[in-house]
């Protein structure tokens, strides 16, 4: 299993203070040392944290492959064919957003995003779709012949916290309902079939198949598991836990943890 690591919120924490540490560039030989596979970045139409300076000296120094996340929005698409990274994941993005909520919503941009994945293929540039997994949206993206989908999981790792987060008022609430507990172990069950599904459509249909969104260390195993999916993106936990281990300690676990 191939991992990425997405590395934006080192560039949310020095954009907290408007200044130039700690700098994410700084993390790219570190995750190329632990035995990483890939740097993930989003360049956000409103810069909140990963900005055009960051995208640009990531490309050029990364020994690894850069994973670029990117909107629809002309002028992102415009920097990303020049900047061509190894690969560009397109996402669905909302300003007000705390992170990427959903997934792609193909059917209503299937034009525009036929045309991008169309440009973005002419600059050499491998493609995929974040996009939830469901059958439709594994078809909508054959259609549109891309290279790679990634998998949301953020509707698993939801479920997954509120079943087995240590948050005790999650906990507490759950062991006085036990009808609700039942429920999300199914709910929890029907999300990990649903991925496993669209992996193997997507498998069927020669597209490569990657997962991310919500990941931890307590969630990733089993998603790890699933067959087809060949790489898993994940940012926020490794960074929450370098804080307290080292971004190094941090990457190592989870490699550990899926492979
Ligand atoms: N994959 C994609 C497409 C994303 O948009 C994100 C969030 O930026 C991630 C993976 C990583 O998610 P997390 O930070 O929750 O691990």
């Amino acid at each position: 299993m191939n991992l990425g690591v997405n590395i934006d919120h080192i560039a949310v924490l020095r954009e907290a203070r408007k200044t130039n540490e700690p700098d994410p560039l700084d993390a790219v030989p570190i995750v190329a040392r632990c035995g990483a596979h890939q740097i993930t970045i989003h360049l956000r139409e409103d810069r909140r944290h990963i900005n055009d300076d960051d995208v640009e000296k990531i490309i050029r120094y990364s020994k690894l492959p850069v994973n670029l996340e990117c909107s629809i929005d002309p002028d992102i698409i415009e920097k990303v064919a020049k900047l061509r990274p190894y690969r560009a994941t397109i996402v669905p993005e909302k300003r007000e957003e705390v992170t990427t909520e959903g997934g792609l919503d193909i059917a209503t941009y299937h034009s525009r995003l036929d045309s991008v994945v169309h440009y973005l293929k002419a600059n050499d540039i491998e493609v995929s779709l974040f996009i939830d997994p469901t059958i439709e949206m594994i078809r909508a993206s054959k259609v549109l012949m891309v290279d790679w989908v990634e998998l949301h999981t953020g509707a698993y790792a939801n479920i997954h916290s509120m079943l087995y987060s240590n948050l005790r008022y999650t906990h507490n609430f759950i062991k006085e309902l036990d009808i609700q507990r039942r429920e999300l172990e199914k709910m929890l069950r029907d999300s990990m079939n649903k991925l496993a599904l669209a992996a193997s459509e997507a498998d069927e249909f020669g597209i490569k198949v990657a997962a991310g969104h919500g990941l931890n260390y307590q969630n990733v195993k089993d998603i790890a598991s699933i067959n087809f999916i060949e790489e898993l993106n994940i940012g926020q936990s490794i960074i929450a836990r370098s804080v307290f281990v080292g971004l190094e300690q941090a990457i190592k676990d989870i490699l550990e943890l899926i492979n």
